[in-house]
Formats: C-alpha cells, sequence, structure tokens
C-alpha cells in the first residue's frame, strides 16, 4: 500500500514503482481543476516553508503556486545564505528546526550534496528535496515521469536519451535514478568528462544502458531526447566550463533525423544548447513539462500532509 503521508521526499532511491506513479491520478485532477480556475481549499490551516540557498525559478515558485492553489500559506526564504541568521553561522540543522515550528513542510535548495538530508534528520515535518549541489532534484523526476507518461502514454518500453552535464545536473541523476523502475532502454549522452555516476549507471540491467558522447547514433531511435545545460555552477573554473561549453546543440535541422513524433524535454533554464527555433516543433515538451511541476507539487503536497 502506498503512503506518503508525513514522508520526507530527499532521494529518488527511497521510492518505488508504484510509489513515483501512484501521484499521476491526482495531478491530472489538479490540472483540470486548475485549468478551470476552481479555488481549493484542501490545505487550509498549512504552510509550506521554502527555504532557498541557491537560486530557483521553477522549484520554488512552482511549489509555492501549489501550496496557494490548494488554499494553504507559504513562508518564502530566497537567499537564505544572505537573509537568514545563517549568515550569523546558525546550522542548517537548526534552522529547520525553528523553521518547523512555523510551517508544515519544509522544501529546501542548498549547494551541499547531503543536505537535504540533514534537514530531514533534524527536522520532525517532512523534507522535500529541492536540490543538494550536485546531488538529487527527487520532486523533479516525480513530475516529469508524469510529463514523459503525458506525451508517450506510457513510459515502459520508450528509448529515452539523456544528453549533456549528466555528472553535476541533480536532475539527470535524479530521473536516470527513476527511469531505472522502468523497462526502457537508457542512452546516456555526454562528454567523457561529464559522465553519469557509474553507481547509477549500475541500477540498470546490461544492455538496457549505453553510454556514448555522439548523439547521432542513437537519435533516429530515441523516443524521448532530453537534455540540459552544462552546469556553469558546479566547474572548478570557468576555463573548465568554457572548454565544454557548446558541446552539444539542438536545433530543427538536427531533429530531422529524429523520429517524427520524439519528445523533446528540458528542465530549463536553457543556454545554448537547446535552439530556440525548436518551440515551435511538436515534441517540444519543455513549457508543458514546466507547468506539469505546478499540478504534480499540488498532488505531493496533498498527498504529504495526508490530505489525499
Ligand atoms: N528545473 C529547475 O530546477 O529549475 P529552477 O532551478 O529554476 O528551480
Amino acid at each position: 500500500m502506498v503512503d506518503f503521508a508525513g514522508r520526507d521526499i530527499i532521494s529518488v532511491k527511497d521510492f518505488t514503482k508504484e510509489e513515483l506513479t501512484y501521484p499521476f491520478a491526482l495531478t491530472r485532477e489538479f490540472k483540470k481543476r486548475v485549468q478551470a480556475h476552481e479555488g481549493l481549499d484542501l490545505l487550509k490551516g498549512y504552510v509550506l516553508c521554502s527555504l532557498f540557498y541557491e537560486p530557483s525559478t521553477r522549484t520554488r515558485l512552482s511549489f509555492e503556486s501549489a501550496m496557494q492553489r490548494l488554499g494553504g500559506g507559504v513562508l518564502t526564504v530566497a537567499e537564505a545564505k544572505r537573509t537568514t541568521s545563517a549568515a550569523k553561522g546558525e546550522s542548517l540543522a537548526d534552522a529547520v528546526q525553528v523553521m518547523e515550528k512555523y510551517a508544515d513542510v519544509i522544501l529546501l535548495r542548498h549547494p551541499e550534496v547531503g543536505a537535504a538530508q540533514v534537514a530531514a534528520d533534524a527536522a520532525s515535518a517532512p523534507v522535500i528535496n529541492g536540490g543538494d549541489g550536485a546531488g538529487e532534484h527527487a520532486p523533479q523526476t516525480f513530475s516529469e515521469l508524469f510529463t514523459i507518461n503525458e506525451e508517450k502514454g506510457t513510459i515502459d518500453r520508450l528509448e529515452i536519451t539523456l544528453m549533456g552535464d549528466l555528472k553535476h545536473a541533480r536532475v539527470m541523476r535524479s530521473l536516470a535514478m527513476g527511469l531505472s523502475r522502468f523497462d526502457i532502454k537508457l542512452n546516456l549522452v555526454s562528454p567523457e568528462s561529464l559522465r553519469m555516476d557509474p553507481e547509477i549507471v549500475g541500477m540498470f540491467e546490461k544492455g538496457k544502458v549505453v553510454e556514448l558522447t555522439n548523439l547521432d547514433d542513437v537519435l533516429p531511435t530515441t523516443d524521448v531526447l532530453y537534455l540540459c545545460r552544462i552546469q556553469k555552477e558546479r566547474f572548478a573554473s570557468e576555463a573548465e566550463y568554457e572548454a565544454l561549453r557548446g558541446t552539444y546543440r539542438v536545433d530543427n535541422s538536427l531533429l530531422s533525423k529524429a523520429k517524427k513524433d520524439i519528445t523533446i524535454m528540458h528542465p530549463l533554464p536553457r543556454m545554448d544548447e537547446l535552439d530556440p527555433e525548436v518551440d515551435s516543433h511538436p515534441g517540444a515538451a519543455y513549457f508543458r513539462q514546466a507547468a506539469d511541476l505546478l499540478y504534480n507539487r499540488m498532488a505531493l503536497l496533498a498527498l504529504i500532509l495526508g490530505k489525499a
């Protein structure tokens, strides 16, 4: 039996296939109700605290919108290192133990791998990992599995290609872990120096995962192409980043070699790896993917707070 009430969402490793897909129906339901501008009060009397030590557009705002659309309240802390008592040296563990006195669920983004687990260990309230350095972004995977399923009608039996900075992009790491629960073929396209963590590659059966440096070899058979930017903020020097920047670029000319019904996904923000001309491609799903974040987060919040 699936039960999300009171649970932290820290790592995709903690969730089964059944749990990862369980919020799909509720996500669809909330999508309909938001699009009909129905006022909902399921989470009236509940408060979300979003605590962000790194910049964000989608993660923070989609969760905050989700909470508000369900009738709940929001405490929002951007630039937490500068604007909270972290600036005076307060530990993350102490901070979340105070914040849970003011809020019922904590959404955290932090530059250090493992920070979300530190917060979850300290807090009694559920903690959601909105990104811990180059670690994970587990709630993103819940939503992106939903988007893939909506776009393709299935996840099983697809050939999915992840391309870009597979070493540092936490959304890629979490998504690959999530996809390992499904019967898919996974292509991992990256420069040699930005390969996916071997532990994550090892979650797939032999023959179900391939590592490459060139997209051309797998583009014609790919059902879903998911690309991301080179994660500039994770490199030790500007020079190392510049050496890899521009390695991949997806445009309409490249996509003419792909399946007619290919789906193109990107977590955003995009840099020069995805030409804006692709926006008019019927398979360009990245803005739909960003919209789904809202509906899926409404589902996750309702489930975690025991209201669905
Ligand atoms: N995709 C994503 O995590 O976006 P933000 O960094 O804007 O939250």
